[in-house]
């Protein structure tokens, strides 16, 4: 029977996960039909109940703005979904729905890929919405030492601060304008608008390396930002699109893909959006 995957969000028609997914298929040659919900969003609830009764149904990526509906669905949460507060991957099994959190394991694969030691690191987060909280936990996991978050609301911030604290010991803080950070994520979407987040030269100057979560064709702007004031290495983010893609395809069918040539498949296409 062929097995089935689907992609929740809204918007959807960008999403690069049919074609990741199918990449990753193909290397194990599984029969896998993986398709974009178009139908139902009004009722995220109802299109993902759907989508769970037919036949060869396996699993569920969640992407914007369907996150924390996901978080809230899910009977069950892996320990990476209940500490980060959000799902981007359901599955069913005997009846109860999971739901499990692989964008944090897609960052930290990433970095690695870049042979970043992510121990002992002081990194500064970019960011409150749930591109920053979903990474957290795995960052810290990874072995950094100290995370401080910058966000427009700080407000914001502080919330996600307090609610990260109750459930661990992690070393996370507001931003504090005399540090220096070895690495630099930038979490929000404001790249996608061609737009930088308000950060003071020589903070950004500090860093080692800086990561943008958003992937364009070109340099974001922020990585430009970065260059321009002298940070060497600076990375995008279409190595964590494909590594939170492996860890839901492992999730799902206990399989391991090949993620380098995934990676290289989609920078040969162009096919970044
Ligand atoms: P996501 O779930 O993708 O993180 P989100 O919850 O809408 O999306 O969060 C977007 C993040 O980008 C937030 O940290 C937001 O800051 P606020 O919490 O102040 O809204 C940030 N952001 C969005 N537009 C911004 C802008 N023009 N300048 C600075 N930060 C911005």
């Amino acid at each position: 029977m062929k097995n089935l995957c689907r992609v929740f969000g809204n918007p959807i028609s960008q999403s690069k996960s049919p074609l990741i997914h199918s990449l990753f298929a193909k290397q194990f040659d599984l029969d896998l039909r993986y398709d974009k919900c178009t139908d139902g969003l009004e009722s995220f609830e109802d299109a993902v109940a759907a989508f769970f009764t037919k036949a060869g149904a396996i699993g569920a990526n969640v992407t914007l703005p369907f996150k924390q509906r996901a978080y809230d669905y899910a009977d069950e949460l892996s320990p990476h979904a209940l500490r980060s507060g959000a799902v981007n991957t359901l599955y069913k099994r005997k009846g109860i729905v999971y739901g499990d959190n692989t964008d944090g394991r897609g960052l930290v694969w990433d970095l690695k890929r870049h042979n970043i030691d992510i121990n002992g690191l002081h990194v500064l987060l970019i960011g409150a919405g749930g591109a920053a909280q979903g990474c957290i936990p795995a960052l810290f996991d990874a072995g950094i030492e100290k995370l401080d978050i910058s966000n427009r609301t700080v407000e914001k911030a502080q919330q996600m601060i307090d609610q990260l604290k109750t459930n661990s010991d992690w070393n996370l803080s507001l931003f504090n304008e005399t540090q220096k950070y070895d690495l630099i994520i930038n979490a929000t979407s404001l790249s996608l608008s061609r737009k930088v987040p308000e950060i003071k030269d020589e903070i950004l100057s500090s860093a080692k390396v800086c990561y943008d979560m958003v992937y364009l064709d070109e340099p974001t702007a922020f990585m430009q930002y970065a260059n321009r004031v002298g940070v060497e290495k600076t990375i995008d983010g279409i190595g964590m699109l494909v590594g939170q893609a492996a860890e839901s395809f492992r999730v799902w069918f206990d399989l391991s893909p090949d993620l380098n040539t995934v990676v290289q498949a989609l920078k040969t296409k162009g096919n970044h959006s």
